[in-house]
């Protein structure tokens, strides 16, 4: 029997986050969308993860990546932007992706405005990470390592 390791983690930005770099620095520092993703890709690959890649800006095209996932990744790091907080379509889509899941935010979204707080993901996620920046992503990264693991 051949051992395949459960090491693909699908990492999914939504909506406005291709314009970092441009976005408030004083939430989400300078670092460009590619230069996180480098980052990220270099950090999972330090935990013998690898990584796979997907931005878009359209709330469908985030769904319809989420329903094409079963078999191809073994875990997810997501920041679907401000979709975050309302779009059940979202939460619907990663339900049933049924991987374990980890939400990422750059900034502190509990100490932004009240809307912000609000998470319609959360509950499906094994862990949220928020208000750490980059080094937030490594943080994700290390819990489904571990999780991944345990399983
Ligand atoms: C964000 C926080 C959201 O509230 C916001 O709408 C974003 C980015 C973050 O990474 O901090 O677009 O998800």
């Amino acid at each position: 029997m051949t051992f395949s390791p459960r090491n693909r983690i699908e990492v999914m930005h939504g909506v406005n986050l291709d314009q970092l770099g441009r976005r408030a620095s004083e939430h989400y520092g300078d670092m460009t969308l590619t230069e996180l993703e480098t980052r990220i890709s270099t950090e999972a690959g330090d935990l013998g993860l690898l990584t796979r890649f997907f931005h878009t800006n359209q709330e469908g095209d985030f769904v319809e990546h989420l329903h094409r996932l079963e078999g191809l990744a073994d875990g997810i790091v997501l920041n679907p932007g401000a979709w975050t907080h309302y779009s059940y379509a979202i939460r619907d889509a990663l339900e049933l992706a049924a991987l374990p899941a980890v939400e990422v935010h750059l900034s502190d979204v509990d100490n932004r405005e009240e809307w912000r707080r609000r998470s319609v993901i959360g509950e499906l996620c094994i862990a949220r990470v928020a208000g750490k920046g980059p080094p937030g992503y490594r943080e994700a990264l290390e819990r489904l390592h571990t999780e991944l693991s345990e399983e």
